[in-house]
């Protein structure tokens, strides 16, 4: 029988959820299921899935604080499991900071949590300015020009590499 897989997200503006729209391509282009839920929604047992992905964005410096309580609570089965883990961030557009060892989010992450999954990677994400509440699109701002990002209020750029999520999308299908 095949192995049961589920996606848990968590997804402010709507990237995470789009990179996982495309990983559940990834499965039924190779035949297999996956379920698909937000964590706000995720009211299942995890002991009936074989293979668990959990992704997430970061927000000023921390995924959401719903992944990071069902990782704890959920501890000991995730490390009965396949578990794979992936974050979302646009510190992630520049080489040198998009993989799990060089991406400062998640290093930080895994140094503040009990947890080792099988496979962990990192997306760049979208930045659109016109989204963002005042403050917000203030602070990203900020962040940009500190990071030596674009900075005009008009910036809409997806940074997210669809190829690496495409060959993530496969390598976890055969996990
Ligand atoms: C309010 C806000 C705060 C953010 N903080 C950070 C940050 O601290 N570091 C970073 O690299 N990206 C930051 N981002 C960028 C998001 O991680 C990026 O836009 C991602 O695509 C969001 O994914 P989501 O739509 O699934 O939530 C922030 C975005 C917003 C809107």
């Amino acid at each position: 029988m095949d192995a049961k897989s589920v996606i848990i997200y968590s997804s402010v503006d709507g990237q995470t959820l789009k990179i996982c729209n495309k990983l559940v391509e990834e499965f039924n282009l190779l035949d297999q299921n996956v379920a698909l839920f937000s964590i706000d929604d995720f009211t299942e047992n995890i002991n009936n899935y074989d293979k668990i992905i959990i992704g997430a964005s970061i927000r000023y410096g921390v995924h959401n604080k719903s992944i990071i309580d069902f990782i704890n609570t959920n501890k000991e089965v995730l490390d009965s499991k396949k578990t794979v883990f992936f974050s979302v961030n646009l510190v992630a557009r520049k080489p040198e900071k998009n993989t799990a060892e060089t991406n400062p989010y998640v290093v930080k992450f895994f140094k503040s949590i009990d947890w080792k999954p099988t496979i962990v990677e990192v997306f760049a994400g979208n930045l659109d300015y016109q989204k963002y509440p005042f403050f917000d699109r203030i602070m990203i701002q900020f962040i940009m020009w500190m990071t030596k990002g674009p900075t005009d209020s008009k910036s809409k750029i997806e940074y997210t590499n669809w190829d690496k999520v495409s060959q993530f999308g496969k390598q976890i299908v055969k996990l």
